[in-house]
């Protein structure tokens, strides 16, 4: 799974658990980012609905949420990716963008990186194995990246794993079936199904994802971008309709409340951090009216930029060392026996 700020990895469990003491079997992602969420409900049995603004996670939900690994013939997708595997490398966006004017990937892998996307759009576009396809390439150029995880800046040297060769795997499909909704949350609301459990995580301040992970962006895409400044971020990234309404400190309050009130979900569950813009208190509010509501506190380890800095290319620390913990929320609310039942023995705020 790649390396994302913001990512539930560590309550995976918890959120995997509240699933199945809800009973619910129809479930929405609203901010799916890794799908890692998403897929957890998947494997037990949830149909589950990925929704995110960001190319790269709609092609991630495409790939574990949407398809069914019931209906792929596993041995001929080995082959398609061993082929791929095989291609050599090619002179191209990533290599000049990511390689040469910036330092995201060794050219070995830039050229590899090339010359497989390539591939895949030449002869897979409109086929139910892309996003399966562009996973797989998405993930294997995460495991040799130059970067502490996220794409504003990369290393000053060479990280370790980016000498390693890219490796293209083939991804761990799920059996069942699932949607993904690639667009705005606020948006796609209103187009939703009634679900018995929606979660919601959206981001919690000013820092973009698209901007954050734009090679990411870029390499889904694949539309040769003109691009700025030393991390070569694509251009569009800096117009506004480009940006979250979550990234806006004034809005994002609001935003939130319509969305809550549009979720038509008899279980809502709702992520928050005490580094967040949206109090803790004030997202309980939100949810009153629907029953019962119950708070879980988690303590965290940050995202490890904020424990190591971050250096800008001439080897200038660009980011501060932060605050090495956190705490995470998620905030329950529903029927106010189930939500109590779901939420026994967790540690409450
Ligand atoms: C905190 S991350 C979610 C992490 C996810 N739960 C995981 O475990 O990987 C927030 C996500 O919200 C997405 N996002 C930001 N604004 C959005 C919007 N207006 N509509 C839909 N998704 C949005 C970002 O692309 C990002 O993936």
């Amino acid at each position: 799974m790649i390396k994302y700020i913001g990512s539930k990895r560590r309550l995976v469990p918890v959120l995997g658990e509240l699933l199945s003491r809800a009973g619910a079997t129809t479930v929405v992602d609203m901010f799916t980012g890794t799908t890692r969420v998403a897929q957890e409900w998947k494997r037990r049995g949830a149909h589950v609905t990925a929704v995110d603004s960001a190319r790269y996670s709609a092609v991630l939900a495409e790939c574990y949420i949407t398809t069914d690994a019931n209906e792929v013939d596993l041995g001929e997708l080995g082959l398609v990716i061993s082929h791929l595997q095989s291609l050599p490398g090619t002179d191209g966006y990533v290599t000049e963008t990511f390689s040469r004017q910036a330092r995201y990937f060794q050219e070995p892998n830039a050229r590899r990186i090339d010359a497989i996307r390539d591939a895949i759009e030449a002869g897979w576009s409109g086929h139910p194995w892309r996003p399966i396809l562009l996973a797989s390439l998405l993930q294997a150029a995460d495991r040799v990246d130059s970067t502490t995880g996220l794409q504003m800046a990369y290393l000053k040297q060479w990280s370790p794993r980016s000498y390693q060769p890219l490796d293209l795997r083939v991804p761990e499909l799920l059996a069942g079936s699932g949607s993904a909704r690639h667009g705005d949350a606020t948006e796609v609301v209103f187009g939703l199904s009634e679900v018995d459990l929606a979660y919601l995580d959206p981001p919690y301040n000013q820092h973009r994802y698209a901007g954050n992970y734009h090679v990411w962006e870029t390499l889904m895409a694949w539309d040769s971008p003109e691009h700025y400044g030393v991390a070569c971020k694509r251009k569009d990234l800096r117009e506004e309709h480009t940006a979250s309404v979550f990234n806006r400190r004034r809005q994002a309050p609001d935003a939130m409340a319509q969305m809550l009130g549009a979720l038509q979900a008899e279980v809502v569950v709702v992520s928050a951090s005490d580094e967040g813009w949206i109090g803790v208190d004030d997202l309980a509010g939100m949810v009153s009216g629907r029953g019962g509501v119950e708070v879980l506190a988690f303590d965290s380890r940050r995202y490890i930029g904020a424990q190591i800095g971050i250096h800008n290319s001439k080897g200038k620390k660009v980011g501060q060392v932060g605050r090495t913990s956190n705490t995470e929320y998620l905030i329950l609310a529903g029927p106010a026996e189930k939500v109590a039942r779901m939420v026994a023995g967790y540690p409450k705020l």
